[in-house]
């Protein structure tokens, strides 16, 4: 396979409106290896990332900051090529202005490029953390919301607007009365859970897809551990003489979308990367698509029965799971 030299294998999918995205991003959502986090982000723009995933909830947009700002100070990037997705947390759909500016001073920078609305669940204002309690959930009005994130726009805090796990109905709703649309949806999609609907939506519709897990988020306990070790994933793999990862990767590609990945190793971050140099046929794309589908990241804990919006997982998805 083709090897890709650092720097050379940023590619870019145009938006909408507000520019273009790097089909690859470093995922930056960990419990544990915060401390290496700004390390990592300069090792991986140096190999040529120029896509970071952040969210207010991951407490990685200062270290991924402060990288940025050291690659533009060293001139190894401008602040223009340098691509920067962070998100609206459940609990912060009461004021999102108030919220893209706490995360613009974290990250120390005037203005995002993509700014998503991470869950369509809202949740009362101190419910910061992860996992709601009963109490913590409120009923979420999308449209309110939505004119919230406009005027992010408007005001120049964020190049794009977007959203995240929304399903294909949800999507389309939010398209029927929004002055700006959805640039990007964000949602898990791999191998194992191909989301075919969802792209053919998201095709029709101009909005791009970009997906999370990649890899099946295999450290999750959740995760889908088989997903690099599948038999079909490997015989494509040894037939291009590519990894699992990037036959993962290289399949999101074929797809039309853009993968945000997580790896803070440096030769795993270059081997990923390299994926733009793997190109599956008609063949291989076949094979993926009798792999059997499972959604790792299924949102149960936004789910309440009692007090949630969503009373169950297929009000969340809509069915569509
Ligand atoms: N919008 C949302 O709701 C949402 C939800 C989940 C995730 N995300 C975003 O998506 C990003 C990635 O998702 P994820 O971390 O769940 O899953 P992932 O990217 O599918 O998997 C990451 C795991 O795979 C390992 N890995 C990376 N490259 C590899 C390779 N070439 N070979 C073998 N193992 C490899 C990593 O370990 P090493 O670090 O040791 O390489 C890490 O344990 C997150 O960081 C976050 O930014 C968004």
């Amino acid at each position: 396979m083709a090897e890709i030299k650092s720097g050379e294998g940023e590619m870019r999918r145009k938006l909408s409106y507000g520019g273009s995205i790097p089909l690859l991003g470093l995922g930056t959502f960990t419990y544990d290896e915060r401390d290496s986090l700004d390390a990592v982000a300069m090792k991986a723009i140096k190999i040529g990332y120029r896509h970071f995933d952040t969210a207010s909830l991951y407490g990685s947009e200062e270290a991924i900051g402060k990288a940025i700002k050291k690659a533009i100070e060293n001139e190894t990037v401008k602040r223009e090529d340098i691509f920067v997705t962070t998100k609206l947390w459940c609990n912060e759909h009461h004021d999102p202005l108030s919220a893209l500016n706490a995360s613009l001073k974290r990250l120390g920078l005037d203005y995002v490029d993509s700014y998503l609305i991470h869950w369509p669940v809202k949740l009362k204002p101190w419910a910061s953390y992860m996992v709601p309690k009963e109490d913590d959930f409120d009923e979420m009005d999308l449209e309110t919301t939505w004119n919230h994130m406009e005027k992010c726009v408007e005001l120049g805090l964020t190049k794009t607007i977007g959203v995240s796990n929304f399903s294909s109905k949800k999507l389309l709703h939010l398209l029927d009365f929004a002055s700006l649309p959805p640039a990007i949806n964000q949602v898990e999609m791999h191998v194992m859970w191909r989301q075919r609907k969802l792209r053919e939506v998201c095709s029709s519709r101009n909005v791009h897809l970009t997906a999370y897990s990649p890899l099946g988020s295999p450290w999750n306990p959740y995760g889908l551990k088989n997903l690099l070790k599948d038999p079909i994933v490997n015989s494509i793999a040894s037939k291009h003489e590519a990894t699992p990862a990037q036959v993962a990767l290289s399949w999101i590609l074929s797809m039309g979308g853009s993968a945000v990945v997580k790896s803070f190793n440096e030769s795993r971050l270059e081997e990923n990367m390299a994926s733009f140099g793997l190109k599956l046929d008609e063949q291989d794309l076949q094979e993926i698509d009798k792999l059997e589908e499972k959604k790792m990241a299924t949102g149960e804990f936004l789910i309440n029965a009692t007090t949630g919006q969503y009373k169950n997982i297929q009000e969340l998805w809509d069915g569509e799971i």
